[in-house]
């Protein structure tokens, strides 16, 4: 009714759009033109401020381009909804990192805690990270020197760390089906770029540009997997052992029923977010991790005096007869504002995870309409001028105070911010700082001989990620 009564008065304000269609032509030209959405974005903030409206269609999207309004508004708690989902409805399964309302508290906390209980987030955790972490460098340096593209074994290596708390196992590098499904996930992040449009504009699905059937059957073929798994454990479920992610939740399904039998309420946690649940940890812990590693070995091998003197750094706190730990980070200041500075420039979700409003919302003044989208331009957060002076240069010295200690910067804001930032957090910082620190105690990263410069220049996706390098790692022993 509203949409036919015309918008109400204080929408955010935001650039015309057609009847019927609203901004979808204007955005496309500049897609398809090679403009990135969050330039795109960071462009019509100039123009209509930091809080701007876009018409899709007959649903309003909000965007949010800085660190302030981003983080007041994913405080809001009528702003913790996801958008209802084309996937969500042909996958046929819920999950912690798409579902709604009271599910989604549920399951959230349910997560949290059972990944705590399996040690995630603590310091204990770091062995099984270094294991795996020493796999990938006994795999890195089989090449000798020669140049390959790490891409796969970093994916592989991450992955294992989640698989090893969500189904209890880790899979060789060798392990072609393994490989071929983060391949698929990958190029699933890659499509929905493009198809996180048609995602929450089904309408979409029926132009003849873009195509999500390729995303549907590459996400078909994981969710068969991940069944599988779930299937041989509920087959072997021993109640006196459980030994992971996915047996807890078996656990606390059987909870739950068993409740149900005596007459007490019905819990949330079901066999369809069982599904939904793991496949988020499997992929938002797979893919996310590994490109930002990807990205640390290419600014290294772009800027090898940086590389030097995080060596220098890691020489002379750790030494030379071990490798690194985490009890060595807080000495480690260089190192670690290496790793923000390479989050933030090579930010790796530039749009974020949509919101949505649960129920009409006063924001700062202006009405945010339930079911509107609520896009966090996170690019623009970690670019902005105004927090960080020369946004496009890389200097992992503005990280550092006048003694040389590094200060984290609340704007840096990698895992999104609030009621539904990542989970994964804890986990993702504790492998990015191992899995780093060890490369380069080990190894020095450099451009292959003969080839043209490596790019720093990504593309998007859902994830902003390298094009294919090869890189050359020198072992510096
Ligand atoms: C959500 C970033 C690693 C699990 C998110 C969100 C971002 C993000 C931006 C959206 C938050 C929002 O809706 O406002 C990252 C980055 C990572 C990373 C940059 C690595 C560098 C991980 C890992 C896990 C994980 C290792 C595995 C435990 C999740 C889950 C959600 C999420 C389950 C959905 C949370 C919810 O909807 O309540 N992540 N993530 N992430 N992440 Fe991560």
């Amino acid at each position: 009714l509203r949409w036919f009564l015309g918008r109400p008065k204080n929408l955010p304000p935001g650039p015309w759009g057609f009847p019927l269609i609203g901004s979808v032509l204007a955005i496309g030209r500049e897609i398809r033109r090679g403009v990135e959405p969050h330039d795109l974005f960071m462009r019509y903030a100039a123009k209509y401020g930091p809080v701007f409206r876009l018409k899709i269609f007959n649903k309003t999207v909000v965007v949010l381009n800085d660190y302030s309004s981003v983080k007041e508004a994913f405080q809001h708690p009528q702003l913790q909804d996801r958008p209802k989902m084309l996937l969500t409805k042909v996958l046929k399964s819920d999950g912690v990192s798409i579902a709604s309302g009271q599910p989604w508290l549920e399951l959230r906390r349910f997560s949290l805690t059972v990944l705590r209980s399996f040690g995630v987030g603590k310091t204990s955790f770091e062995e099984k990270i270094g294991t795996e972490a020493e796999e990938l460098m006994k795999e890195m340096s089989a090449f000798s020197g020669k140049p390959f593209d790490p891409k796969p074994l970093l994916g592989n290596a991450v992955s294992n760390v989640i698989c090893n708390v969500v189904f209890g196992k880790r899979y060789e590098y060798t392990d072609e089906q393994f490989n071929k499904l983060l391949s698929l996930l990958g190029r699933n992040f890659k499509l929905l770029g493009a198809g996180a449009a048609v995602n929450f504009f089904p309408a979409l699905r029926y132009l003849p540009f873009v195509s999500i059937d390729e995303i549907i059957a590459n996400f078909e073929e994981i969710r068969m997997f991940i069944t599988t798994i779930i299937d041989n454990h509920r087959a072997n479920f021993d109640a006196d052992d459980v030994k992971d992610f996915t047996d807890s939740f078996l656990m606390e399904i059987k909870r739950n029923e068993a409740k149900d039998a005596s007459g007490v309420k019905h819990g949330l946690l079901s066999e369809g977010n069982l599904v939904g649940t793991v496949t988020a940890l499997f992929a938002a812990g797979s893919e996310t991790t590994a490109t930002t590693l990807q990205w640390t070995l290419l600014y290294m091998a772009v800027y090898p005096e940086i590389q030097q003197r995080v060596q220098a750094e890691i020489d002379a706190v750790v030494g030379r007869n071990r490798l690194p730990r985490m009890a060595d980070k807080p000495e480690l200041n260089f190192t670690r504002a290496v790793i923000w500075e390479v989050q933030r420039l090579s930010l790796i979700v530039p749009l974020g995870v949509a919101h949505a409003a649960a129920a009409d919302t006063q924001f700062r003044g202006f009405l945010i309409p339930k079911d509107t989208l609520l896009v966090p331009n996170l690019w623009a957060v970690t670019h902005d001028p105004k927090v960080w002076p020369e946004p496009d240069q890389f200097k992992p010295e503005r990280f550092l105070n006048d003694k040389g200690e590094a200060v984290q910067a609340e704007e840096l804001i990698p895992f999104s911010v609030g009621r539904r930032s990542c989970i994964g957090e804890h986990l993702a910082k504790m492998e990015l700082f191992i899995f780093f620190s060890f490369f380069l105690h080990q190894f020095t990263f450099k451009k292959p001989d003969n080839s043209p410069p490596l790019s720093l220049k990504g593309r998007g996706g859902l994830n902003y990620s390298p094009f294919n390098f090869e890189i050359c790692v020198i072992s510096r022993e």
